[in-house]
């Protein structure tokens, strides 16, 4: 798919990562509506960037935990930019909580880090799903974690919930062919991000020694890969892994 003057709709472009995907997709040809839960400044931030690279950048106000929110959401894209071809379902939230302190993850937090990393990436494709499925069709890529393909990462919460997004790539990958391609990149650690910050110290130190690369996964190399998954038009149902070259299947938690 030519991304130029495609609608590109990135939750949580105010992020770290989310941001540079937003870069990419713009650089690419693409307009750009992104979204946040509280950071305007940094969305805002988002907005210039991709306008300086002439394409068209909104901003929107989502928490995806709530339903009424996401239709919001959609609603003021639909407004602004009157479809949506691309759905990059990257918000995501985390808390570390390392994986022997099962005392210490509660309901209220398993339910939060599941409703916003799985349940709300399922809620917004269901919404978009008429725009996603119009014409020749769109994409959909979804950032998970490589702690969704091995016991580790901030939480169990957090591991169980991009374990469940990387089975809802498979599963969006049957229900909305053949007019959706649906692909997942899983990134690795990325150094300096929000997110790692709030990692376990064993589980950044672990994430470093292993990475076979010398270096952890990079957000310039999660947006080059969402920006490939958009652009090719028969590759569905995979996932990407950005790690610095770590074996997925390894445990270092
Ligand atoms: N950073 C890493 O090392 C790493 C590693 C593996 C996977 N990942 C994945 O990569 C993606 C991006 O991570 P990041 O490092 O860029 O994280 P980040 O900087 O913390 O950004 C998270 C984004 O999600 C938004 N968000 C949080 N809760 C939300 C909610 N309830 N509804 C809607 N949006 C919400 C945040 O909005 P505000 O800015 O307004 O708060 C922000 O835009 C995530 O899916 C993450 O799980 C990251």
């Amino acid at each position: 798919m030519d991304l130029q003057d495609k609608i590109a709709f990135v939750t949580g472009g105010s992020g770290d990562i989310g941001g540079a995907i937003c870069d990419a997709l713009a650089t690419a040809g693409a307009d750009i509506a992104l979204s946040y839960v509280g950071n305007h400044d940094a969305a805002q931030a988002a907005v210039e960037r991709v306008t300086a690279l002439g394409r068209r950048a909104i901003a929107i106000q989502l928490d995806q935990r709530e339903e009424s929110s996401i239709e919001a959401a959609a609603a003021q894209l639909r407004s602004a930019f009157g479809g949506c071809d691309i759905l990059v379902n990257n918000a995501a939230w985390n808390i570390g909580i390392p994986f022997p302190d099962l005392g210490d993850l509660d309901a209220v937090t398993w339910d939060r880090v599941l409703e916003t990393n799985v349940r709300g990436p399922y809620l917004l494709a269901r919404e978009l799903q008429p725009e996603l499925t119009a014409g020749d069709g769109g994409r959909i890529v979804n950032i998970a974690s490589v702690g969704g393909l091995a016991p580790s990462s901030s939480s169990i919460a957090y591991s169980c919930s991009k374990a469940a997004l990387i089975h809802l790539t498979h599963c969006l990958a049957v229900a909305m062919a053949p007019k959706v391609a649906v692909n997942c990149v899983a990134p690795g650690l990325v150094e300096g991000t929000r997110m790692a910050g709030r990692l376990p110290d064993a589980v950044s130190a672990a994430a470093r020694r292993q990475a076979v690369l010398g270096k952890v996964g990079s957000a310039v190399d999660i947006a080059a890969a969402t920006v490939m998954l958009c652009q090719a038009d028969t590759i569905s149902g995979q996932t990407i892994v950005v790690d610095g070259g770590m074996p997925a299947a390894m445990n270092f938690g």
